[in-house]
């Protein structure tokens, strides 16, 4: 609606995020707001809400103090990755890593390997600064923005060894399904960020989600399917059980982990 033509309302000013509300304004920068209306895309159909749940002091805290260094913008131009890690070395991106503990222990078990995780969830990473602070690790970096926009615009070709989405909302109503990460733009889009011979690994407890990333998967010539077998000895084949995978198995869900190969 174009509010200065006669008989609009005024639009009210946007109002600040509660969740963010208590960051300094240079961490409000960097913790962009996707919904706001001012947000580049903002029409986007999102693979996300933003959840309840406010920062604790102590992760406020971690986003101020030890956000600088570890936490990037989500916008900007295409990163220099070598930069950004102070060295050259194969790099795994996370999406949707929620609280971060998997991306901790994947971090801790492999130094050599740098890791990049997308999440909007402001309290998830604060959570991941404060346990990678507590155990020293130096090889991860984050981007707390919607990770449709980071691909697209922030992430550089041919740079990632391995990208791993592993329980990503499953939107289960028919309805909602538009709203599922995983639809062959996207992977589409990952593709580009990978190196020839890269994983794709995707994991969910539900079991039609499993059933759509196959089919979705199946439309992108970028992609061959490979069994569990086949990467069975490769480090960066390997997960942790995530939050959300524990939460699944109490409900008796079915977990299924998907892997491929760029071609
Ligand atoms: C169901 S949780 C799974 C979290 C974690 N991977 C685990 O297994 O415990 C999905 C996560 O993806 C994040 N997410 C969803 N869409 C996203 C997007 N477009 N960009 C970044 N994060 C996103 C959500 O905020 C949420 O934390």
């Amino acid at each position: 609606m174009n509010p200065s033509l006669p008989g609009r309302a005024t639009p009210k000013p946007p109002q600040s995020n509660p969740r963010t509300r208590r960051l300094s304004g240079r961490l409000r920068a960097m913790i962009s707001d996707p919904s706001s209306p001012t947000a580049p895309f903002a029409r986007r159909v999102r693979s996300f809400v933003r959840r309840a749940g406010r920062l604790t002091p102590a992760q406020a805290r971690a986003l101020e103090v030890l956000g600088p260094g570890r936490l990037l913008p989500g916008a900007g131009g295409r990163l220099e990755l070598d930069a950004v890690f102070g060295r050259t070395a194969p790099r795994v991106l996370e999406i949707g890593f929620g609280d971060g503990e998997a991306l901790v222990a994947m971090a801790r078990r492999l130094p050599d390997v740098d890791f990049l995780g997308l999440e909007v969830h402001e309290p998830g990473v604060g959570h991941l600064l404060l346990r990678l602070e507590a155990e020293g690790l130096t090889n991860v970096r984050l981007i707390c923005h919607d990770a449709a926009e980071v691909i697209e615009h922030r992430l550089p070709v041919d740079a990632f060894a391995a990208i791993n989405i592993f329980f990503p909302d499953p939107w289960p109503k028919k309805r909602h399904h538009k709203r599922r990460l995983v639809q062959p733009p996207l992977i589409g889009a990952l593709a580009q960020l990978q190196v020839t011979d890269g994983l794709l690994h995707l994991a969910t407890d539900w079991v039609p989600y499993a059933e759509h990333m196959a089919e979705v998967l199946a439309t992108r010539p970028e992609y061959r399917r490979i069994e569990d077998g086949e990467v069975a000895a490769e480090p960066l084949a390997w997960r942790p059980e995530t939050k959300f995978e524990r939460r699944g198995l109490k409900l008796g869900h079915e977990v299924r982990d998907l892997f491929y190969r760029k071609v």
